[in-house]
């Protein structure tokens, strides 16, 4: 058994330490001479596992048995989980043999993907890169990256120098090895081996600026990453956060079907910024938790390809309260390009919603958690002559594992989703004709 007494990562709590995490208690065991706590092991999980307990200070004996890790408790217990530091419920029910057991302890609800880690990180090589490392986005997507523990390998990518960024986060005591990389040069070994690309680079908007505004450079500067992507990283999982969105998708895509590498179920373009404004303004407004919601924003990331399902958001708005949500999420980049006043446009938010969607890459594909979903604009055909459109997509092992349709509209979302398709679809074709006529 490994024995992770030194690890701070995996240190337990003091029995009377106040619970500053939320999540449920959980119940005694019932009395027993031999009292287990189960867990459903993860895929790709092994006996040496390390099982930590509230209250104790040694990794807690445990064992492996059809698929479930038994883990014996003598007292009322809570688990916490490294990193993320959850609490996790478990409950106690009688084995057939007799014995107490607590059994099918985990409610995967509760398990947030760190605790599947000492699962998985044994065997798993997971190199991310940052192609645009040094930019605005880039810096705190990187830093939220490096604190991602499933993330063994980060490389850092920049035509401006990226070598202090990496350095600085090199001193951060988690476990992906950063590495900065800069110009041409060494562009293939930044993204050789990559699990992930995750692309911020080029030029933000400025206030005035439309995102097709970005096109004439940005679209050049997208190619250029995704032939280099084509060469080194044709199996890597692509996600473009570089604007236009609508545009770029296409062109990274028939980048790789040029080269003969392109799989539709890896490249993604990152609109989860929008689900994020969503999520916060109708939390803001219906004093309900923002973490909570799961607001779908369908369609595409500009202006009014933005559609903002928020007749699936779970709370009744007025009409007056819909059009100013519907416009704020439509326009909520020009409210930061305009605060900015100059200066770019979201940075620290997009970081946010960057590392949220690699995570959810990452658990799909590397932990193999069933059920991620994600808003993400890919190649699709639940709109009849649109090539790429972004509904619900869950995430599996390869990438998209299933598109969901449009969800049920309301009349006032229909009016959206017109208004949306004919400007998307010009975006789309700008990037096809990109690639395919210059
Ligand atoms: P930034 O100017 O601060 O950073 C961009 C970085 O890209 C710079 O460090 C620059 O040196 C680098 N870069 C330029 N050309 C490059 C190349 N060929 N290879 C590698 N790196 C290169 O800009 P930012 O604020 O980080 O925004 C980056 C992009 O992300 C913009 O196009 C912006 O519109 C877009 N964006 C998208 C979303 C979204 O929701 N998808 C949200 C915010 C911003
Ligand atoms: C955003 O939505 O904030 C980004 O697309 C950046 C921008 O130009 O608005």
């Amino acid at each position: 058994m490994t024995n992770n007494n030194n690890n701070p990562k995996y240190q337990a709590l003091p029995e009377d330490a106040p619970p500053p995490y939320a999540g449920p208690q959980m119940p005694a065991p019932r009395a027993g001479p031999s009292n287990y706590g189960a867990t459903t092991a993860p895929a790709g999980s092994h006996v040496n596992a390390p099982v930590y307990l509230v209250g104790t200070n040694a990794p807690v004996q445990h064992r492996y048995e059809h698929g479930m890790i038994l883990i014996p408790v003598r007292q009322p217990v809570r688990m916490v989980c490294p990193y993320e530091r959850k609490e996790v419920t478990t409950t106690v029910e009688r084995h057939a043999s007799g014995k107490a057991y607590c059994a099918a302890a985990f409610l995967a609800i509760f398990l947030p993907p760190f605790c599947f880690l000492p699962f998985c990180m044994s065997s798993c090589q997971v190199k991310v890169t940052v192609i645009g490392a040094a930019g605005g986005i880039g810096q705190p997507l990187a830093l939220l990256l490096k604190a991602n523990p499933l993330i063994t390998e980060l490389a850092l990518y920049d035509v401006a120098p990226s070598a202090g960024v990496a350095a600085d986060l090199s001193h951060i005591n988690t476990p992906a090895k950063v590495t900065g990389y800069r110009g041409d040069d060494q562009l293939p070994a930044a993204l050789s081996g990559a699990h992930l690309v995750v692309i911020p680079a080029g030029v933000p908007r400025k206030p005035g600026m439309t995102r097709d505004d970005l096109f004439n450079i940005n679209a050049g500067i997208v190619k250029g990453i995704a032939t280099a992507i084509a060469k080194n990283s044709p199996k890597a999982f692509v996600a473009v956060i570089s604007n236009p969105v609508n545009s770029t998708v296409p062109i990274v895509a028939e980048v790789l079907k040029q080269h003969g590498v392109y799989d539709p179920k890896r490249v993604f373009g990152v609109t989860t910024l929008d689900i994020v404004r969503a999520n916060t303004f109708v939390g803001e407004l219906k004093g309900a938790d923002s973490q909570t919601l799961s607001i779908p924003v369908i369609g595409g990331h500009s202006g009014v390809t933005i559609i903002p399902v928020l007749s699936a958001s779970g709370h009744t708005f007025s009409d007056s309260e819909r059009e100013t949500l519907v416009h704020r999420i439509q326009y909520g980049g020009d409210e930061v390009v305009k605060a900015k006043d100059g200066a770019g446009s979201a940075t620290l938010s997009m970081a946010f919603a960057g590392a949220r969607f690699a995570n959810s890459v990452l658990e799909a594909s590397v932990l193999k958690k069933a059920g991620v979903k994600e808003c993400t604009f890919v190649k699709s055909d639940v709109v009849e002559g649109l090539e790429y459109f972004s509904t619900v997509v869950e995430l599996g092992a390869e990438g998209v594992a299933k598109i969901h349709p449009i969800p049920n509209l309301s009349e006032y979302e229909r009016k959206l989703f017109d208004a949306a398709v004919p400007e998307l679809k010009g975006n789309i074709q700008k990037g096809v004709d990109f690639v395919n006529k210059s």
